[in-house]
C-alpha cells in the first residue's frame, strides 16, 4: 500500500462508484462474545444491537442501497425458550426506540421471512415501523425474521404451482425470472456481498437462491465487536475481488469489476 493511501481513513479508501448495492450480513457470535466475558447470552444480543446501529449508519452514509440483516432464523426457534423470548423482547424494544432515527435518516424498514408466525406484539411493532418508514428512499434496512431460504423457496414454489393450477401461468413459462419474482426477496436486487462474523464458514439457510454469485467475506470478529471500521474493511476487501460470472479474466473489461 502506498504511503498516501496509508494516510487515508478506511472510509476514504472505498471507491464509492463501485459499492455493492446490496450487502447481506449473518450477524453471528453474540453468545460467544458474552461467554468470553462470563455474561449471559442475552447481554451478547443486547450489545449486538449496538453493532446493528453502527453498521446501518455506516452503510447508509457510504451509499449502500439495501442492507439485509439475518436477525432470527426459522431454526432459531429451537433455542431455549427463555433466549427466544429475550430476543423477541429486544426486537420489539429496539424497533420502538429506533424508528424515529430511521425516519430522520430517510431509511426504510422492510422484512423478509414468515412475519405472520412471530409473536403478535412483535408483528404489530414491525408492521407499524414498516408503515411509518415506507416513503423513505435512502436505504432499505431489511430484517430477515423467522426467515430461512428453504422456506422461501418452498413458498415461492407453492405460489407458482397455484398460478399454474388456476391457468394464470403455463408450466413452460416457469423460468428464473418468475421464480425470483415469487420469492420474499423479489423487491430487492441480489446481494453482491455477504458478510459473516464470528469465524464460522456456513450459510445457515440464508439467501440460498440470491447468493448464487455473491461474494463471501468472513471475519473472526464477534458481532458485538463488529463496528463501522470492520464494515469498511469488508467493503474494501470486496472491491479487490474480480467478479467473473463464469467468464475468464481476459474477457472482463477493466471497468467491469464491480
Ligand atoms: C447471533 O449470535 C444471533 C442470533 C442467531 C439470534 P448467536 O446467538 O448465534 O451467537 P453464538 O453463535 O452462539 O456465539
Ligand atoms: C445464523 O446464526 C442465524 C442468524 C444470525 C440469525 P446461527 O448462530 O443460528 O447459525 P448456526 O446455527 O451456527 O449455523
Ligand atoms: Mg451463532
Amino acid at each position: 500500500m502506498s504511503p498516501i493511501l496509508n494516510n487515508l481513513s478506511l472510509k476514504e479508501q472505498i471507491d464509492i462508484s463501485r459499492l455493492p448495492a446490496h450487502v447481506a450480513i449473518i450477524m453471528d457470535g453474540n453468545g460467544r462474545w458474552a461467554k468470553k466475558r462470563s455474561l449471559p447470552r442475552v447481554v451478547g444480543h443486547e450489545y449486538g444491537v449496538r453493532s446493528v446501529r453502527q453498521v446501518t449508519e455506516a452503510a447508509a452514509e457510504i451509499g449502500v442501497k439495501h442492507l439485509t440483516l439475518y436477525t432470527f432464523s426459522t431454526e432459531n426457534w429451537n433455542r431455549p425458550a427463555l433466549e427466544v423470548k429475550a430476543i423477541m423482547t429486544l426486537l420489539v424494544h429496539t424497533i420502538r426506540k429506533e424508528v424515529k432515527t430511521l425516519n430522520n435518516n430517510n431509511i426504510r424498514l422492510q422484512t423478509i421471512g414468515d412475519i405472520d408466525s412471530l409473536p403478535s406484539d412483535c408483528r404489530r411493532e414491525l408492521l407499524e415501523a414498516i408503515e411509518i418508514t415506507k416513503n423513505n428512499s435512502r436505504m432499505n434496512l431489511i430484517l430477515a425474521l423467522n426467515y430461512s431460504a428453504r422456506w422461501d423457496i418452498v413458498q415461492a414454489t407453492k405460489k407458482i404451482a397455484e398460478q399454474v393450477k388456476n391457468g394464470e401461468v403455463l408450466s413452460s413459462e416457469i423460468n428464473e425470472n418468475l421464480f425470483t419474482a415469487s420469492l420474499n426477496t423479489a423487491r430487492f436486487p441480489d446481494p453482491e456481498l455477504l458478510i459473516r462474523t464470528s469465524g464460522e464458514f456456513r450459510i445457515s439457510n440464508f439467501l440460498l437462491w440470491e447468493l448464487a454469485y455473491g461474494e463471501f467475506y468472513f471475519t473472526d470478529v464477534y458481532w458485538p465487536e463488529f463496528d463501522k471500521e470492520a464494515f469498511y474493511t469488508a467493503l474494501l476487501d470486496y472491491q479487490k475481488r474480480e467478479r467473473r460470472f463464469g467468464k475468464t479474466s481476459e474477457q472482463l473489461a477493466p471497468d467491469a469489476h464491480v
